[in-house]
């Protein structure tokens, strides 16, 4: 492992836009901290590629945030982490911090027995999920619910839309029906969606979203290899995406709440523009 840099910012990066609503969670865990966000809504969704591609996609964006010395890479995208995750950290110089469905604390929160996980399909077909599931299935019931369309949805920021409703409520109908009480968000994408999720599940059934564990574990790892960051203020976040830079520039200030200038993957080193 090289050795760290406290001021170095933390790199954290999604299919898409997805992974903001992690890197909201490490921005309120961890103000202090330089981030770097890559989103490669040029490329999404991930979750209908083959296994090769997404691999091959962590690897160059991970290569990128190394490039602007990032002392940890988070991978904000269950889909990304299930395929490549164990490639990435054979060779990945600083630590990797992932995402996995959150199964387990679901699992121990339900009162119904029947939990339901909405994800892409890739994620839901991994061994990764099958071995959660193993895990902490025994004595309940985990229901499986992929849910294509979603993800595309977010990456036009259409977050209350007719159409979003409609694909909700056919992913999250037969789950109420089968009784869950519990949801978990098993896609980065997902909490963006929140208030129809709410809204169609009703008040009273958990909706399980692992972003703000994932920031803690970011914590934890830097604290642990003390390379937290030593300023007293807010530090800033800076944005990439493989999309056209205009649109991406809209969707992700729409998604982030505050205006911000985002890159586009190709002109990233020239320019460097800092937004909160
Ligand atoms: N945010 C990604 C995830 O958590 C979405 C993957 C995709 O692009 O299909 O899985």
């Amino acid at each position: 492992m090289k050795s760290l840099r406290n001021d170095a910012p933390i790199g954290v990066f999604d299919s898409g836009v997805g992974g903001l609503s992690v890197l909201r969670a490490i921005r309120d865990e961890l103000p202090a901290e330089s981030l770097l966000y890559v989103a490669d809504s040029g490329y999404a969704p991930y979750g209908d590629r083959d296994a090769g591609f997404i691999a091959d996609r962590a690897t160059k964006i991970t290569e990128l945030l190394l490039e602007y010395g990032v002392k940890t890479v988070v991978v904000a995208c269950n889909t990304a982490t299930v395929v490549a995750i164990e490639k990435l950290r054979s060779w990945c110089p600083v630590p990797v911090v992932a995402m996995e469905p959150a199964i387990k604390p679901a699992a121990q929160r339900t009162r119904s027995g029947v939990v339901g996980v909405l994800a892409t399909s890739q994620t839901l077909a991994s061994p990764s999920v099958a071995r959660l599931c193993a895990a902490h299935g025994k004595n309940i019931e985990i229901l499986l619910q992929p849910c294509p369309g979603l993800v595309e949805q977010v990456e036009k920021a259409e977050l209350t839309s007719d159409t979003s409703r409609a694909l909700l409520i056919r992913y999250i109908s037969p789950l109420l029906e089968a009784g869950a009480d519990t949801l978990v968000l098993g896609c980065t994408h997902y909490p963006f969606l929140n208030k129809l999720i709410r809204e169609i599940a009703g008040p009273d059934v958990a909706i399980v979203d692992p972003a703000t564990a994932v920031a803690k574990e970011v914590a934890r790892r830097l604290g642990d290899q003390r390379v937290s960051s030593l300023r007293s203020s807010p530090a800033a976040a800076r944005f990439i995406s493989s999309a056209a830079a205009d649109d991406a520039s809209a969707i992700i200030s729409a998604l982030w709440g505050n205006s911000v200038i985002v890159h586009g993957i190709e002109q990233h080193r020239s320019n460097q523009v800092t937004a909160r």
